[in-house]
């Protein structure tokens, strides 16, 4: 919840407790674990993880059916900038196309530093709504890779360590 401070009003934040997370994330694992990558290091422990699936709001666009989503991407502060995000980022790609899901899509709040992230990814803003958090409408953009989109370059970029 700590990537959402100062983006969503602190009583939705409140609102998403250890336990409210950890009900969320038992259901998950137990119902959708395929699409579910964790980032792990002996010593530290989880580094990040992402979560992807079919698209819960599909956008059917002349640039494509983007019917995969990446639904949660998060790398723990201490790790960000080591190329974690990305390899997150990639392996739910990979694995959606591999289950036919080649235009993939996410959302994130405008305002998100996560979204130049998403840019440097080579994710290209295909829509955008409005989302009610806390009864405040909060605005959404959705990056999408595949279909006809153009084909994102990859980055090379030196790994740093931790
Ligand atoms: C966004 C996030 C997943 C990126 O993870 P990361 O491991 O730090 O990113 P990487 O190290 O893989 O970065 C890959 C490239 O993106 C760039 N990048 C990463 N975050 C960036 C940012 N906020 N702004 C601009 N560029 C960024 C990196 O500089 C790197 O570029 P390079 O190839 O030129 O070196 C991470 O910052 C995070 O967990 N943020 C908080 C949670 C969040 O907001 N998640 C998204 C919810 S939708």
């Amino acid at each position: 919840m700590q990537a959402y401070v100062g983006l969503l009003p602190p009583e939705v934040l409140a609102a998403q407790s250890y336990d409210v997370r950890l009900a969320h994330w038992k259901k998950t694992l137990v119902h959708t674990p395929q699409g579910i990558f964790l980032a792990e290091d002996d010593k530290l422990g989880p580094m990040g993880f992402a979560s992807s699936g079919l698209a819960r709001d599909p956008i059917r666009i002349e640039t494509g059916n983007f019917r995969g989503e990446v639904y949660a991407l998060y790398v723990r502060p201490v790790c960000q900038g080591l190329g974690l995000g990305q390899q997150l980022l990639e392996s739910c790609i990979a694995n959606l196309g591999r289950a036919g899901y080649s235009a993939v899509m996410l959302w994130v709040l405008v305002g998100n530093p996560a979204c130049k992230f998403y840019e440097r990814m080579g994710g290209q803003p295909i829509g955008d709504r409005l989302e009610t958090f806390g009864g405040k409408e909060f605005r959404e953009i959705a990056y999408g890779w595949g279909g006809k989109l153009p084909k994102p370059p990859t980055p090379e970029r030196a790994k740093k360590s931790v």
